[in-house]
C-alpha cells in the first residue's frame, strides 16, 4: 500500500505541473479572504450542477490507455478537466467538457456491447477499450488525483507536527472532500437527475448534507434529494412558457409521504434495473424520512436519495455552510471534534439512542456562538408558541410554520456577517474551550439552540405533553421549537459531559497533542446502549444482482409493498 501511495505521490508531483489549470472550486474559506462576496451557496450548487451535466465518467479497460482517451475526447469537444482515480480496482477518469453539446456528441458516438446480453441503456457511465498496441501515446494534461489517506496514516504524519492548532489544520486538509470527491457527487446526483428527467421534465437532484455543507469527512455518504421542481425562488423560469397551453398529467396523491413513496419505488426500479453500476439498490419506506439506498460503483458511493422533507434539507445544508464560511477556524474544528467523539463512541456510524455528527455539528456551533465567533440566528419571533409537537410533525414542510421569506433573508444575510476579528483565539484554544464549556453543561435545564433567544432555559418554550421531558434538547434552528435530539437518552448527556471533562485534562498539558487526546479519549459504547441500538433499516426490495430466481422474488416484493402501502396509506 506504501509503495503504491509513493507511487501516486510522485504521479501527482510528474501530473501537476502538467494539468490544465481546472476552473477554480468554489470554496467557502475564499470568501473570508475575498471582500467582495459573490459566492453563495446556490451559485455553488449551480456551478456544481453545471458542471456535473458536462462530465462523463470513463471506466478505463486497460491501464494507462488515459492518453488515448483523451485524444479520442478532445476530437469531440474542447476537455476542461480530465482527473484519474482508481475506485474498487477499476481504473476512472472523470472527464469534464467545455459545453454540455460535446457529452451529446461524445454519447451519440457511443456504441452498445453487443457481444453479452445487456440492456441497450444509455448513460454517462462509459467504458473505455483500449485500441492500442505497443507504445503508448503521449498525451499529457491529465490530473490523477490521490484518494485521501486513511486514518492511520493521517495519524503518523500528526506525530510530526508539534502544535495543536496545526495538526488540526492539517487533519482538515488531509481529511475533507477533495475537488474529485466533490465532482463525483454532483456526478452520481446528475444521473440520478437524468433517470427521472425523461419523465418529470423538472426534475432536480441536489445533494445536501455533509457532502455539500464543508462538514463532508472523504467517503462519507452521499445524500440527495430529489424533487420535480427546483423550488430555489430565483430558479424557476417561467420564460418563454404560454399558460394557456398545458401538460395533460395524472393527479398526484393528495398525501405527501404516500406520494414520496409512491415515486421512490419507481426510482428504485429504474436504477436497479436501468441505471449501470447502480447496485444493491433498496428502498427504505418505514424510516422516518422514506430513502432508496443504492451503491454507485465508478465512485464508490453509498447513496442516500430521499423526497419528503427536501426543504428543510436543503436549508439545512445551506445554514450550515453559511455559517461555516463566516470563519475559517468553523469547519477544522468541528472536524476533529467529530473523530474525537467517534473516537470516544459518543457517535457511532449507525443511529441509535447517542449523538449524531449532526448533533455534534450544532453542538460545535452552539458553542462558537457563546463565544461570538459566529453569530446567533435572528428570524424568530420570540412568542410562546401554542402549536403543539403533534401539529409540528404534521406540518412536515417547513414554511408551514416559519416564514420562508424571513428565513430565506435571514440565510442570505448571515453570510454578510464578519466573523468576530476581538476572538482570534487559536484552533487549539477553541478546541479546549468546546471542552470546557460542555464539561459544567447543564443538560437538564439549558436549551442548546442557534437562535437568538433571550431566555435560555428549556423550560422557557412552552411545550405541551412529554416534550419538556427531553433530557437534552437541541432546537431544530429551522423548525423553532422543535428538539433535533429527542433520541438522546440522559445518560449520554452524563457521558459526554464526562468525556469533554477528561479531553479538557488531557489538553491542560502541553506535552499532549491530538493523538493522545484520541487514544486517551477512546472507549465503547456501554452495554447496556448497544443493545438499543435502532434496528438495521429494512429494505422491501433485496438486491436482485444475487442468484435468486428472479420472478419470484419480484412477486414477493411486490406483495410485501403492497402491504407497506397500504399500512401506510391508512396511517395517514
Ligand atoms: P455524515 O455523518 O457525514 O453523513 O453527516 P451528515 O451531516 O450528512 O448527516 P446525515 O447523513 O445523518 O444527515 C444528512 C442531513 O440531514 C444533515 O446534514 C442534516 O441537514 C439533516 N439531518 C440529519 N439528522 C437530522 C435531524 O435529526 N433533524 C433534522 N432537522 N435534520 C437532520
Ligand atoms: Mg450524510
Amino acid at each position: 500500500i506504501l509503495l503504491n501511495r509513493c507511487h501516486y505521490a510522485l504521479a501527482i508531483q510528474h501530473y501537476s505541473s502538467s494539468i490544465r489549470p481546472p476552473i477554480p472550486p468554489f470554496s467557502p474559506s475564499s470568501i473570508n479572504k475575498s471582500s467582495n462576496v459573490t459566492q453563495t451557496f446556490d451559485t455553488m450548487l449551480d456551478f456544481r450542477r453545471q458542471q456535473a451535466r458536462r462530465t462523463v465518467l470513463i471506466h478505463l479497460g486497460r491501464s494507462h490507455s488515459e492518453s488515448e482517451l483523451y485524444k479520442l475526447c478532445s476530437r469531440i469537444g474542447q476537455i476542461t478537466n480530465m482527473t484519474l482515480y482508481t475506485a474498487n480496482k477499476k481504473e476512472c477518469a472523470l472527464l469534464e467538457f467545455s459545453n454540455e453539446q460535446s457529452v451529446n456528441n461524445l454519447l451519440k458516438i457511443t456504441s452498445h456491447f453487443t457481444n453479452e446480453n445487456r440492456l441497450p441503456c444509455a448513460s454517462r457511465n462509459l467504458y473505455f477499450s483500449s485500441q492500442q498496441t505497443g507504445t503508448r501515446l503521449k498525451y499529457h494534461p491529465i490530473g490523477r488525483e490521490v484518494q485521501q489517506p486513511d486514518d492511520s496514516i493521517i495519524d503518523k504524519s500528526l506525530n510530526d507536527i508539534r502544535n495543536v492548532s496545526d495538526q488540526i489544520r492539517f487533519f482538515w486538509q488531509k481529511t475533507k472532500l477533495t475537488e474529485l470527491d466533490t465532482r463525483l457527487r454532483f456526478f452520481v446526483s446528475s444521473l440520478v437527475e437524468e433517470a427521472f428527467g425523461s419523465i418529470f421534465v423538472d426534475t432536480v437532484c441536489l445533494p445536501f448534507g455533509s457532502s455539500v455543507n464543508t462538514f463532508g469527512k472523504s467517503r462519507c455518504d452521499l445524500d440527495m434529494l430529489l424533487t420535480f421542481e427546483d423550488f430555489r425562488e430565483k430558479n424557476i423560469k417561467r420564460d418563454g412558457k404560454i399558460p394557456q397551453l398545458r401538460f395533460l398529467t395524472k393527479r398526484s396523491y393528495l398525501n405527501d409521504r404516500f406520494q414520496a413513496q409512491a415515486y421512490l419505488k419507481i426510482l428504485a426500479d429504474t436504477l436497479k434495473h436501468f441505471m449501470a453500476e447502480c447496485t444493491n439498490v433498496q428502498i427504505i419506506l418505514p424510516a422516518r424520512v422514506p430513502i432508496v439506498r443504492f451503491q454507485h460503483r465508478l465512485s464508490d458511493l453509498q447513496c442516500d436519495v430521499s423526497m419528503s422533507e427536501f426543504k428543510s434539507s436543503y436549508y439545512m445544508s445551506k445554514l450550515l455552510w453559511n455559517l461555516s464560511s463566516i470563519d475559517n477556524r468553523v469547519a477544522p474544528l468541528v472536524f476533529v471534534i467529530r473523530r474525537w467523539a467517534r473516537e470516544a463512541s459518543i457517535t457511532q456510524s449507525t443511529p441509535g439512542p447517542w449523538f449524531s455528527n449532526f448533533q455534534m455539528t450544532l453542538l460545535v456551533l452552539f458553542y462558537l456562538q457563546s463565544i461570538e465567533i459566529l453569530p446567533k440566528l435572528n428570524y424568530i419571533n420570540e412568542q410562546p408558541t401554542t402549536i403543539s409537537p403533534q401539529d409540528i410533525l404534521a406540518a412536515n414542510v417547513l414554511g408551514d410554520l416559519s416564514d420562508d421569506t424571513i428565513l430565506m433573508n435571514e440565510l442570505e444575510n448571515i453570510r454578510y456577517v464578519q466573523s468576530n476579528k476581538a476572538n482570534n483565539n487559536s484552533l487549539a484554544i477553541l478546541l479546549k474551550g468546546f471542552f470546557t464549556f460542555y464539561e459544567n453543561f447543564d443538560f437538564q435545564s439549558s436549551l442548546i439552540t442557534l437562535l437568538n433567544r433571550k431566555n435560555m432555559s428549556k423550560s422557557s418554550l412552552i411545550q405541551t405533553g412529554k416534550d419538556k421531558d427531553w433530557p437534552i434538547y437541541l432546537e431544530n434552528p429551522l423548525v423553532p421549537s422543535m428538539n433535533a435530539s429527542k433520541n438522546l437518552v440522559e445518560s449520554e448527556g452524563e457521558r459526554f459531559r464526562e468525556t469533554c471533562k477528561k479531553a479538557s485534562e488531557i489538553l491542560s498539558h502541553s506535552s499532549k497533542n491530538l493523538l493522545s487526546l484520541f487514544e486517551e479519549c477512546h472507549q465503547i459504547l456501554p452495554d447496556d446502549l448497544i443493545a438499543r441500538a435502532y434496528p438495521a433499516p429494512i429494505s422491501i426490495m433485496p438486491d436482485l444482482e444475487t442468484d435468486i430466481n428472479h420472478d419470484e422474488l419480484t412477486t414477493i416484493n411486490d406483495i410485501q409493498q403492497d402491504q407497506v402501502f397500504h399500512n401506510t396509506h391508512q396511517q395517514h
